[in-house]
């Protein structure tokens, strides 16, 4: 990555968030070209950093959609991903949200209950549609990451057992007004453990088999995202053994491959830099306080997810600190006990691996504007998101007077 914080902190003041283009073509045709042996769509993940530039760029190098909310799918619409590459996925669909996605004539809805198919189908009745089934199995499997971030066990709340997946089929093809078309699975985030994936993908391989002997023909299997990515010194799942793997267990069934990334396509392209306002030191604690805080990035306060913190300056005296925001909140660090420079107000601060679930999970929590966004492309940057002012953050509201 090769992009002057600095120069970008004089133009557009701080913090903002950057993202490294060039990282997301790479990152994107890594992928699809591990699957290159079959028909696939890599379908971006768009809750990861649903900024329309991001998504555009990803639409122009032929992607498509994963999206969770009618936001996000309008959204993709908007900078041009093809309804037939767009899949609508979540636990909890409104029947407005349903509604919509149907209209919208997009590929799949990944339906998660048995009673949200009960709803689909009524709908797709209302509209005189036929609605393209995707059903969200949960495999059971331990996916070996953050339990928040854990979706493929029983006791998380994601998708059905494969009974009720079956059962779900069978009313899908008995229906004037379904499809059963796919099949969907996804066991958790930051995977960074291949076996888990095999596992779970057997597991929806064999129901597809399973299918096929009662005359109930899929076309697509959609494996889910959650390829990890470097933040520390993480061991990465190789993409074209991961490609390859899944490849293997769908031997003998002719089904389009589906894959949602977020955080690999995204989350090492973005960088998160904001500057140093104070430093002090309470009793012998040394604090490093910055202009963003835990509003901006909550990954830190909400997971205690590590992200790699460099100061940008050339001092060599190095100590122990917390580096923290201004949000009056304990829980709002970057970092906690770690050695940094001594710093003088103005040095600029780099947290990396911050492209994916960091604006997007950005609030106005005290009172403070969301921080712009930059996107860097052939050595080029745009702003993609403008700073928001204090007129928008109260744009939405009325002042009653009695
Ligand atoms: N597909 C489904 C059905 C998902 O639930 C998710 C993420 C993805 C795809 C994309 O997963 P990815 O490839 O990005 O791992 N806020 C958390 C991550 C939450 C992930 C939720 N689901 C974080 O900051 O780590």
């Amino acid at each position: 990555m090769n992009i002057d914080f600095k120069e970008l902190a004089n133009k557009y003041q701080t913090p903002y968030y950057v993202y490294d283009f060039d990282h997301i073509t790479a990152q994107y045709t890594e992928l699809k070209e591990s699957f290159r042996a079959r028909k696939s769509l890599i379908a971006y993940a768009v809750k990861a950093n649903s900024n329309l530039s991001v998504i555009k760029h990803l639409a122009t190098l032929g992607a498509g959609a994963d999206c969770v909310s009618i936001g996000e799918v309008k959204r993709a619409l908007k900078v041009g991903i093809p309804s037939y590459k767009i899949i609508f996925s979540g636990v909890g669909k409104s029947d407005d949200e349903i509604r919509e996605a149907l209209k919208l004539d997009i590929l799949l809805i990944n339906v998660e209950s048995a009673e949200e198919l009960n709803r689909v189908e009524l709908i797709a009745k209302e509209l005189n549609k036929i609605a393209r089934i995707s059903i969200r199995v949960n495999p059971n499997i331990d996916p070996k990451t953050h339990p928040y971030i854990s979706t493929g066990l029983h006791e998380n709340k994601f998708g059905v057992d494969i009974d009720t997946a079956k059962r779900m089929y069978i009313q899908c093809k008995n229906s004037e007004f379904l499809e059963p078309t796919g099949i969907h699975c996804h066991i958790g985030s930051q995977l960074t453990q291949l076996q888990p994936i095999k596992d779970a993908i057997k597991i929806v391989a064999d129901l597809v088999r399973n299918l096929k002997a009662i005359k109930i023909e899929l076309s697509f299997m959609d494996v889910g995202g959650g390829l990890g990515i470097v933040y520390k010194d993480e061991t990465l799942i190789n993409t074209y053994e991961y490609a390859q793997s899944i490849l293997d267990t769908m031997f003998g069934l002719d089904l389009t491959v589906i894959c949602e990334p977020g955080r690999f396509i995204v989350g090492n392209s973005g960088v998160f830099v904001t500057k140093v306002l104070y430093e002090k030191v309470n009793g012998n604690k040394r604090f490093v306080i910055v202009d963003g805080a835990m509003n901006d990035l909550i990954r830190p306060a909400l997971y205690n997810a590590y992200h790699r913190i460099e100061v940008l300056n050339d001092n060599k005296e190095f100590s122990d600190c917390n580096i923290v925001g201004p949000v009056c909140e304990s829980g709002d660090f970057f970092a906690k006990n770690i050695e940094l420079p001594k710093t003088t107000h103005n040095d600029l601060v780099a947290i990396y691996s911050a492209g994916a679930y960091g604006f997007t999970m950005a609030s106005n929590y005290n009172t403070r504007g969301r921080v712009a966004e930059i996107a860097v492309e052939n050595g080029i940057d745009r702003l993609i998101r403008r700073r928001e002012t204090f007129e928008d953050l109260i744009a939405l509201e009325e002042e009653f007077i009695k």
